[in-house]
């Protein structure tokens, strides 16, 4: 933890929140497995006003934010989100909807574009709609996307479609690409899946072998040489799982750096996952979100180097990835200050090529994942 002079220091030298995601609810009628919510989420029931939400966006534009994120759960349950996107473009953000298209239809999209929204992206389980539906836990949701995804292009909005991908759905990638090609898509995330929440609960189950995982970056391969001859462009992200990598990412570009989220209660995080963490984080009831970005502990607790333990301490390489994660580092080790152990320098790293070893020998169904719902997160909470 830093003393009381490195954080005046550091906050000397901390700049603006560039970007923040509003997570507007947790409530979300699909099930994921692979969802980054915490898993006590329904002990969370008192979300933010709309009032409330309206104050703390001007706060943070006010502060220097210009990407706005709309996320949860799924950020169409809420009735408000009109008025809050609104407000946001008055406020001069530019503003992206983050959603499963659950709750979507042509109207709302009008009623999105009239507000100003400048940006959908889509999550896609799978091109295989049983697959879909498994991960899901929705029949019904695939179909919606897809046609979900043809009215946001129809509406003229540049779209982005996001695939979660793991071992249930990687050695479809040839099938899902072509899908969305054929949706028109001008990006897509191929995001292996980041073991937070229910998907670290689910994580036997999810993490693909190395097998899987060279001959999915293969496949992306060929489909950009493949675009780039029809002239078509769509970007194509490859996102390896960090578990595959020898050096962690600088999480969020660092701790307290130019991210921050806000979740449906009104807490205030330097990342998504943070709530997992064993510390409190304040809440824009209690404090201005100038407060606590540039003064609370949680957000001074990590930004610098003073925090580090060895083998960070010492190494060249900690102002490039900032000793990488301490969500992972606490997930898998207990320990958030601890080096994130995907570093092959880690004193844990060990905890990552069993987890490698554990995915290779892997054969269970996607039936056996834990769904992320109401019900099992009361069981949690219990816990
Ligand atoms: Fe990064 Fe720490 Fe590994 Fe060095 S020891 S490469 S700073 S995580
Ligand atoms: Fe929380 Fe990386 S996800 S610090």
């Amino acid at each position: 933890m830093t003393d009381r002079t490195d954080t005046a220091t550091i906050n000397a030298h901390s700049g603006a929140p560039l970007w923040l995601l509003a997570e507007l609810t947790y409530r979300c009628p699909l099930q994921c497995a692979y969802c980054s919510n915490p898993l006590d989420f329904a002990s969370v029931r008192d979300e933010l006003t709309t009032e409330e939400w309206l104050d703390l966006l001007a706060q943070a534009r006010e502060m220097g934010a210009v990407q706005l994120g709309f996320s949860g759960g799924e950020p169409l349950v809420r009735q408000d989100l009109e008025q809050l996107v609104a407000e946001a473009r008055r406020l001069g953000f530019y503003t992206n909807l983050i959603t499963s298209a659950q709750g979507l239809d042509e109207a709302r999209i009008a009623a999105l574009r009239e507000a100003g929204l400048d940006h959908i992206q889509i999550s896609l389980q799978a091109s295989d709609p049983d697959v879909a539906a498994a991960v899901a836990g929705s029949a019904k949701a695939h179909a919606r996307k897809l046609a979900m995804a043809r009215a946001v292009k129809a509406a003229g909005y540049p779209m982005v479609l996001n695939v979660v991908l793991h071992r249930h759905n990687i050695d479809q990638l040839d099938a899902i690409i072509a899908l969305c090609d054929e949706l028109g898509a001008d990006a897509v995330e191929l995001a292996n899946c980041q073991l937070y929440g229910w998907a670290h609960l689910n994580r036997a189950g999810l993490l693909p072998s190395r097998e899987q995982l060279e001959a999915a970056e293969a496949t992306t391969g060929r489909w950009r040489i493949r675009l780039a001859e029809r002239g078509r462009a769509m970007d194509l992200l490859f996102v390896v799982p960090d578990y595959y990598n020898d050096r962690p990412k600088a999480c969020m570009g660092g701790w307290g750096s130019i991210f921050m989220t806000v979740a449906p209660d009104g807490a205030v995080l330097p990342c998504h996952s943070a709530r997992l963490l064993p510390m409190t984080f304040p809440s824009v009831r209690d404090r201005s979100l100038r407060e606590i970005w540039y003064d609370s502990e949680a957000f001074n607790r990590y930004r610098g180097d003073a925090w580090m333990q060895e083998p960070c301490r010492s190494c060249d390489e900690r102002h490039r990835d900032v000793g990488g994660c301490r969500c992972q580092a606490s997930l898998l080790t207990g320990d958030p200050d601890a080096t994130d152990p995907v570093c092959s320098l880690s004193p844990n790293h060990h905890l990552i090529e069993a987890a490698r070893r554990e995915a290779d020998g892997a054969d269970g169904t996607v039936g056996a994942l834990t769904p992320r719902n109401v019900h099992e997160s009361r069981i949690f909470c219990r816990s």
